[in-house]
């Protein structure tokens, strides 16, 4: 195993970070290594908002959930799909006529794998610097009051936060499911037994993590996960945004 796979098969996310501030060195290598990631047609359709100010960041920890590493972290990055760019560099420029390109269902994707990509390249950079990350999709709990909060203009959209700082904790690796269950072969397979195989993998996982208080396997934190808040007004906000439109 050689030192870059290693770090990867080391990932945990952390919820816990010391006060210890990041150099602006190290954001700027973070943020670099982020923008080297493979970008559709070199595109690069996302913007990163770095939150600096502690009223922001409380607002924002309030609208993900109350999650206080939001406000505690050292760094929080919130991550966008970002067309907003490319139609001032095409459209807005008069490069070429008005039209509701930016607007399809492709160019969300585009946007948002793009974004995905960056994001896991700079998680990863930070990673290799000794940093923890945690990714938060809980900003998108309240979709609109986070895009009014950060004055994001039409055809951007918040995807999800990160947290970085140093760790203060060391959490057990979360298992994953078995190699066999998500790579098929030619055609796609069903084999529940994978499933079950890594429900009892992740009961003993959660018993252990939670010295022994919960007790839940991975098909129940789904069901749960499916039936709890379905933040179902992202694709309204979307709409709104002049984004994933058709
Ligand atoms: C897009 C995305 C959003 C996430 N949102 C949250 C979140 O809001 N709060 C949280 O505590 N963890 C969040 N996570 C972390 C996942 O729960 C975590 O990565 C997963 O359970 C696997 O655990 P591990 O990263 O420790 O291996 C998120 C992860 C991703 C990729």
């Amino acid at each position: 195993m050689n030192d870059t796979i290693k770090l990867l098969m080391e990932h945990s996310s952390i919820r816990k970070y010391a006060d210890t501030p990041l150099t602006s060195d190290q954001l700027h290598t973070i943020i670099a290594a982020g923008q080297q990631a493979s970008t559709s047609s070199n595109m690069q359709a996302y913007s990163i908002i770095r939150i600096t100010d502690k009223t922001i960041r409380q607002e924002l920890m309030k609208l993900s959930g109350q999650q206080q590493h939001v406000e505690e972290a050292p760094e929080f990055l919130v991550w966008c799909a970002d067309l907003s760019r490319i139609h001032h560099a095409t459209i807005g420029a008069k490069l070429i006529a008005p039209n509701d390109h930016l607007e399809l269902a492709e160019h969300f994707i585009i946007a948002a794998v793009d974004a995905a990509l960056a994001a896991q390249n700079s998680a990863v950079a930070a990673e290799s610097m000794g940093l923890g990350i945690l990714y938060v999709g809980g900003i998108r709990n309240h979709i609109h009051q986070v895009a009014e909060l950060l004055q994001l203009p039409r055809y951007v959209a918040p995807l999800f936060g990160m947290c970085i700082g140093y760790p203060l904790e060391q959490p057990i690796l979360r298992p994953r499911l078995p190699i066999a269950a998500v790579l098929h072969e030619n055609h796609y397979t069903s084999n529940d037994s994978h499933v079950a195989q890594y429900n009892d993998r992740m009961a003993a996982y959660v018993f252990d993590r939670s010295g022994g208080r919960q007790q839940f396997n991975w098909s129940e934190a789904m069901a749960k996960r499916l039936e709890g808040k379905q933040r179902d007004d992202v694709l309204t906000f979307l709409h709104k945004q002049n984004l994933l439109k058709k």
